[in-house]
Formats: C-alpha cells, sequence, structure tokens
C-alpha cells in the first residue's frame, strides 16, 4: 500500500490497483482528492502489472459531490474534468465501486470508469438542481446515453438519488456486490473483466439510449410543461433541460463543453449562492452553542399529544410514522373520534396516491392509542401540548401533567404565541419545559421550532433537537418571545400588508407581488385560508378592523367561501369588488387618503421590517444565528429557497440598501420603521448577516 497524498492510497492486489479515497466526512471532490485520484489512477496505468483498476472509497460514502465549500473560490488543479478524461481513456478497464451515496460529480466520476459495481444499498444521484446548478462534470451527455432521456431528466430535475437496485436495472451498474464486502466482490469483479479480455466500455460512446428523443423536441417541450409549476422563480432547470436535450442534438465533446459553461454561468448566479446557503444553514442549525456532543440524551420511546386537533393530529403523525407510539387524549370523545379519523383519512389519501401500503397504514394507527384518561400520559418518555391558544388552559393543563408524568419526562408546548416560562413556572420541573412549535399541516411542514425556555435542561435541548431530524424535521433552536422567531416577524409583514390595502393597494395586488416574489401565497390569501376569525369574537367584535366587518359580515375565510377573496366550490379564489369597497369605505372613515401604491414599495414595505425584526431578534440572542432565521422562513412559511431566506436576501439587496429605505419610510410612515441598531452596525461596517 502506497500513499498518493494525505487522502489517497493505492494498493497492488495481483493484477488490480486500487485507488482508495479517505477524506472525511463524504470524501468531496477537494483539490487533494481530485489530485489522488489523478495521480492514483496515473500511476496505476503506467505499472505494466497492473491489468485493472478500481476505484473505492473508505469511510460512510462514495465520492459526494463537487466540494461545495470550493464554489465561488479560485479553483486549483486539477481540475475535474481533466481528471475525469484520464479515467475515461484509461488503457485498462477502470471499476467504480460504490457505497453509501454517489453524488453529483462522485456520480460523475463513477460515469467516467467503464463499469460500476455498487453494494445494494448504495444510492447514485445528481442533486445538483437542489444548489442552482446542472451537474458540471459530463452528468447531462452521459446519463441520457444510459438511461435515455427522459429517465435521465427525472434524476436531473428531481435530484433525488435513487437505489442501487434501480441502478442495476437501467444498466447503470453493472453488478451488484455483497453488502459488506465491496472492495472483494470489486477486486473479484476487474479479475472476471480481466480474464474475459473486457472492452473499455466508454459511455460517451454510446448512443441507442438516445436514438428515440432524436427529432422530437416534443418530449423537451412535455417535460418543460410538467415541471414549469415546481420550477417557478427557479433559473437552473430550464438549463437542465437544455443540456440533456444537447446531448442528443450535439456531439459529445460539444455538449460537454456547452454544459460547463452553464454551469459556471449558474455558479456565479445569487440563486445557486442562494442555495448553497441554504445547504449549510440547515445543517448549522443542529448546533447549539453551549451544548457539546457529549450531552447525555433521553430515550424517547414512547410520546403522549395532549388534544387531538389541527396540530396534535399532525403531530402525532410525524411520531407514528417513524415508528414511535403515540398515546393521544382529549376532553371529548366526539374530538378524539374527529382526531383519530383525520389522522386515518390522511394516512389512507397517502396510501392512494401510492406513497404508502395499506398495511403501513394500519401498522402506523397500530401505534396510536387514544384516550379520554389523561393518566394514559404516565408513561411517556415525551409529552406534547396542543390545545386551544389560552394561557390559562395551558397553565391548568401543565399542573395536571406535572402531577401524572413520569420522572424524567419532557414536557412541550405547541404553543405559537405564548411565554414558555410562565407555563413552565406551573410546574415543579421548569428543566424538563421546552417549547416544540410545529408548522400546519404539521405532518407535512418540515419545520420544528425549539424552543428553550430559561430553565430548559441542555439534557432536554440536546434530546429534542437529536429527536428533530428522525420525525423528519429541521430543528432550530429559537429563545421565548412573543411568536419566537417565525410569527415574530410574520407579524411585521402582515401589519404592513394590513395598512397597504388601508392606503390603497388591493389585498390582490399585494398577494400578486409576494407570490411574484417566490412565497407560496400572499398574505391575504393565507389570511382567508387560516380563517380571519382566528381570535375574534362576535361578542366583543365593533367594526373597528377591516377584518372585524370582514366577520360581522360572515365573510371569515375559505371555510364560508368568502374572506378577503370570493371562493368558488373548488376553492379557487376571486379578486371582491364588494371587499375593495369595505376597505375603500373603511379608509374614508378613518381619513386615510388612498393612493396608488407600486409593487416595490409593496415588496419593501412587506419584507424590509421583517429583515428589521430579524436584526431585533439576533441582537436579544433569540435565534443563535442568522441563517438559523433563514431555515424557519424556508422551512416554516415557504419563502423561496432561491433568495436563500430572509437575512440572506437582505445582504443580496444590500444592507445599506436596506436600512436607506426603512429611514425613508420612518420618515413618512413613522416609528414601525425604525431601523434596528444591529442592522445599523452592520451597514456601517460594510457588514451583512451571513457569514461566509
Ligand atoms: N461538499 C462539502 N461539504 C459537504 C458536502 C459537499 N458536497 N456534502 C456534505 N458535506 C458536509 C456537510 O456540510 C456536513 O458538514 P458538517 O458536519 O460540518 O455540518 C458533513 O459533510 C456531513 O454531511 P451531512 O450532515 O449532510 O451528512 P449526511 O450523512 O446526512 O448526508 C450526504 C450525506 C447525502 C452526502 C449529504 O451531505 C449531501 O446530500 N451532500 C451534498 C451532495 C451534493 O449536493 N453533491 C453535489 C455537489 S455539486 C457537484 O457535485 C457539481 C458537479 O456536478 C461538478
Ligand atoms: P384546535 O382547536 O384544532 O385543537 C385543539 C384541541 O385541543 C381540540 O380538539 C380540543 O378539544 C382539545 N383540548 C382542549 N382542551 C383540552 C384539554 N384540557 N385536554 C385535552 N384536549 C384538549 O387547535 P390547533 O389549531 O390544533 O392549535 C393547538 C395549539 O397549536 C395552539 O396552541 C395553537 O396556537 C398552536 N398552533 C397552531 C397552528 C395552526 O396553524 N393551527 C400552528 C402552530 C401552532
Amino acid at each position: 500500500m502506497a500513499a498518493i497524498n494525505p487522502v489517497a492510497e493505492l494498493t497492488i492486489d495481483g493484477e488490480v490497483a486500487t485507488v482508495t479515497i479517505n477524506s472525511p466526512p463524504v470524501n468531496a471532490l477537494s483539490q487533494s482528492v481530485r489530485d489522488g485520484l489523478k495521480r492514483g489512477v496515473e500511476a496505476a496505468a503506467a505499472n505494466e502489472a497492473v491489468k485493472a483498476i478500481v476505484i473505492i472509497c473508505a469511510g460512510r460514502t462514495f465520492i459526494a459531490g463537487a466540494d461545495i465549500t470550493e464554489f465561488g473560490k479560485p479553483h486549483a488543479p486539477p481540475y475535474l474534468p481533466n481528471v475525469l478524461d484520464l479515467i475515461e481513456n484509461a488503457s485498462k478497464p477502470v471499476v467504480a465501486a460504490l457505497h453509501g451515496t454517489a453524488l453529483g460529480g462522485g456520480f460523475e466520476v463513477a460515469l467516467t470508469a467503464h463499469y460500476r459495481i455498487a453494494v445494494p444499498s448504495a444510492k447514485c444521484g445528481l442533486p445538483e438542481i437542489k444548489l442552482g446548478l446542472i451537474p458540471g462534470a459530463g452528468g447531462t451527455q452521459r446519463l441520457p446515453r444510459l438511461v435515455g432521456v427522459e429517465k435521465a431528466l427525472d434524476v436531473i430535475l428531481s435530484g433525488t438519488p435513487f437505489g442501487a437496485r434501480e441502478a442495476k436495472e437501467w444498466g447503470v451498474v453493472d453488478e451488484l456486490a455483497e453488502e459488506g464486502k465491496l472492495h472483494e466482490s470489486a477486486l473479484a469483479f476487474a479479475r472476471r473483466l480481466i480474464a474475459e479480455n473486457a472492452p473499455l466500455k466508454k459511455v460517451r460512446d454510446r448512443s441507442d439510449k438516445l436514438e428515440p428523443a432524436r427529432g422530437h423536441p416534443e418530449i423537451f417541450e412535455a417535460i418543460r410543461k410538467a415541471n414549469a409549476r415546481k420550477f417557478r422563480g427557479f433559473e437552473a432547470w430550464e438549463k437542465a433541460i437544455e443540456s440533456v436535450r444537447n446531448a442528443v442534438d450535439l456531439p459529445f465533446d460539444e455538449g460537454v463543453l456547452k454544459e460547463r459553461e452553464m454551469f459556471m454561468a449558474l455558479l456565479a448566479t445569487t440563486q445557486s449562492k442562494a442555495q448553497r446557503h441554504v445547504f449549510f444553514a440547515e445543517r448549522q442549525t443542529a448546533k447549539i452553542a453551549d451544548i457539546g456532543p457529549d450531552e447525555p440524551i433521553r430515550p424517547i420511546q414512547s410520546v403522549g399529544v395532549i388534544g387531538a386537533g389541527t396540530m396534535g393530529d399532525g403531530i402525532a403523525m410525524n411520531f407514528l410514522a417513524a415508528g414511535i407510539p403515540v398515546r393521544i387524549v382529549e376532553t371529548s370523545k366526539e374530538a378524539l373520534d374527529r382526531g383519530v379519523a383525520i389522522m386515518r383519512r390522511n394516512y389512507e389519501n397517502t396510501a392512494k396516491k401510492g406513497r404508502l401500503t395499506m398495511a403501513e397504514v394500519e401498522e402506523r394507527m397500530g401505534r396510536l392509542a387514544p384516550s379520554l384518561d389523561f393518566g394514559a400520559l404516565a408513561d411517556a418518555d415525551l409529552v406534547i401540548e396542543a390545545v386551544y391558544e389560552n394561557m390559562d388552559l395551558k397553565k391548568s393543563v401543565f399542573e395536571r401533567l406535572d402531577g401524572v408524568a413520569k420522572p424524567g419526562a419532557i414536557l412541550a408546548s405547541n404553543t405559537s404565541y405564548l411565554d414558555i416560562d410562565e407555563i413552565a413556572a406551573r410546574t415543579k420541573r421548569p428543566e424538563d419545559v421546552l417549547g416544540m412549535h410545529f408548522f400546519s399541516p404539521a405532518n407535512v411542514m418540515r419545520l420544528l421550532e425549539i424552543v428553550r425556555g430559561a430553565k430548559t435542561s441542555k439534557s432536554v435541548l440536546a434530546t429534542i433537537a437529536g429527536l428533530a431530524p428522525k420525525i423528519g424535521k429541521v430543528g432550530v433552536v429559537v429563545g421565548v418571545c412573543h411568536g419566537f422567531v417565525g410569527n415574530r416577524m410574520l407579524a411585521e409583514r402582515q401589519r404592513e400588508a394590513m395598512k397597504l390595502i388601508l392606503e390603497g393597494a388591493t389585498p390582490w395586488d399585494v398577494d400578486r407581488v409576494i407570490v411574484d416574489f417566490g412565497m407560496p401565497m400572499g398574505p391575504f390569501a393565507m389570511s382567508d385560508l387560516a380563517g380571519l376569525d382566528i381570535g375574534w369574537s362576535a361578542e366583543t367584535s365593533k367594526r373597528s378592523t377591516i377584518r372585524e366587518i370582514l366577520c360581522e359580515e360572515g365573510r371569515r375565510g375559505q371555510k364560508t367561501s368568502a374572506g378577503f377573496y370570493d371562493y368558488d366550490e373548488a376553492r379557487n379564489a376571486k379578486p371582491s369588488a364588494h371587499v375593495e369597497e369595505i376597505i375603500r369605505n373603511f379608509a374614508a372613515s378613518k381619513g386615510v387618503a388612498q393612493r396608488k401604491i407600486g409593487d416595490a414599495e409593496i415588496l419593501e414595505r412587506c419584507t424590509y421590517p421583517m429583515i428589521n425584526e430579524g436584526a431585533k431578534i439576533l441582537a436579544e440572542g433569540k435565534a443563535q444565528r442568522a441563517s438559523d432565521i433563514d431555515v424557519v422562513w424556508i422551512y416554516g412559511y415557504g419563502w423561496p429557497v432561491y433568495r436563500g431566506g430572509p437575512m440572506f436576501y437582505a445582504d443580496t439587496v444590500g444592507l445599506t440598501t436596506v436600512l436607506d429605505k426603512l429611514r425613508e419610510f420612518e420618515v413618512k410612515f413613522g416609528d414601525d420603521f425604525k431601523p434596528a441598531p444591529l442592522l445599523e452596525k452592520l451597514a456601517a461596517e460594510g457588514g451583512a448577516f451571513s457569514k461566509p
């Protein structure tokens, strides 16, 4: 065995040379990995005793792609395309041996080898689209040559990895190895190739799978149409389609060259920078400043949920899906039965779409124990309260829970706004209490705000932070304040949206601007969906706000087929002239002069106060880092990932621009726009919220 460089070594077993890459955590294609591959293959090729070459990786995975941390920095040689040419043009068969996740550039390395072998658990994929990119090392040219245009585009546009068995079926992988015995299997395979004098199979030379697409541009048009909605606002996907089309229309070398050009151009876009920011931001959230990896974790083997309403149901479903039994308690049989029926219907609908089997539905429902007895929570390792948003009710529920839950159980509230410390104070174990703020629908939305109370113990926090990914959530630790991070910032946008319609913008103008920006829906469509009567009561309503007037008129949102919008039976929204009139009259009664408001002002007034609030949240230590706030908005509210979250977006707009506009608005519209000191400081320093 000989070291090639610090991350690569060469071993010779008879006639087979093995180049092993060992660059934890994921063997990404850093300069030293590229160098190791190049020199390893060169040395093996130059050794006359060697008749075949195996490329394999140590650790948890085959090369998982380009080294994303190197993007945007000056690149040092050897360059990936040259390394790939070297592999493909080797005079002896090269076998790529795959385990873990052969992704992006890693999969592209494998595609230049003459043969591929994989353990059954291995996965292959081209996830570049998730980083606002297209494959940049031949992936768009080679994969279609192996699997055809449609399958290749499916892989490239979804970014979703596929398993080794599928890869074998599709002809991407030549052999499946025995699990855990990849190297032995790869050596045996290589020896067989030598014995059979097997040809040097180059994917680039194939064209049979491209034939069905030749002269059929409508294939690409159909794919474009099918994906238009999903990719609204994203730049990279059109390029991916164009590049795969080049595989059909152009000679290989030209296609690769064009692919590289598009890749490099996309690398420089704000969108790709934003998506790369989100990739790392998501992984940062798991790191809690004062909690080390040795913090003891409490086992969570059973969960209790209090309240089988909208949120309780969704919360329970997360655990059932993760294989964790759930006891759910309610105050009435009707509420309990309704909740259980909704969960079942939800799972059955998923099964109808083919994403679950009926046996899995039964398995999940079998883990659910509904009860009217609070005592049923006694054995749970974690209890999550999801009763009505009412402080007195929550306090009494926690008092009761304190009397029932076993020692060491973690007690969580799903409150949207209320003070966790006040709730915790009603128990004799405030160190075991924290907030677990799920987002609706809780079985779908990936965000979990983990609300750290003043007394929450580190082990409780570490346990819940570790639990989040197990139930498919991205957990973000936030501090106690009204609305925590997400809803506190949302309140800023909702306030401005209401002011804007009073001043002359229509609800549809505001919604259109926000949707064009990339959010899934605007503030008024969102209010209609949630119900305008949340927190409204007929007894105290005095027609003192637009919302009160709408509620009094029975326009309470989608559920009453009318809110800000009118709705038909299919819940399609239509702007309402009547609502415009209500707003006009209300503005007149308040002496507010209406004017025409441009789209730029709508966007700035909706987003800049959010950014300003984000700066306050950071300064108060209610979020650990700006990128955590970005993650909250992306996974909790559908902020467009290609804009990187509100704080990253502020950086791309320029903090001075944001600050100047806030100051201008402060003069025109008052204190709501008073700039946060942290924003002023960063702007003065020429700084940014996001750390490079
Ligand atoms: N470059 C640099 N760092 C990477 C990386 C990459 N491609 N992939 C993962 N990492 C880092 C992560 O940031 C994380 O670092 P941290 O421990 O400091 O937070 C660490 O490796 C472990 O990653 P995960 O926590 O994500 O580990 P998992 O085991 O959950 O997942 C994975 C492993 C499936 C490989 C996942 O990390 C992943 O999807 N990585 C990105 C893969 C990718 O996008 N590849 C394509 C890159 S673009 C490209 O190849 C261009 C080419 O076409 C030219
Ligand atoms: P909901 O009204 O749909 O459900 C509340 C349920 O709690 C009802 O089924 C009720 O019967 C039950 N309940 C009331 N008192 C109880 C008690 N003492 N013991 C057991 N069950 C009891 O309310 P929803 O929307 O599920 O909200 C629950 C909590 O989640 C609130 O704190 C809310 O602020 C929060 N939340 C709501 C979100 C939403 O979008 N609906 C999003 C995130 C958090």
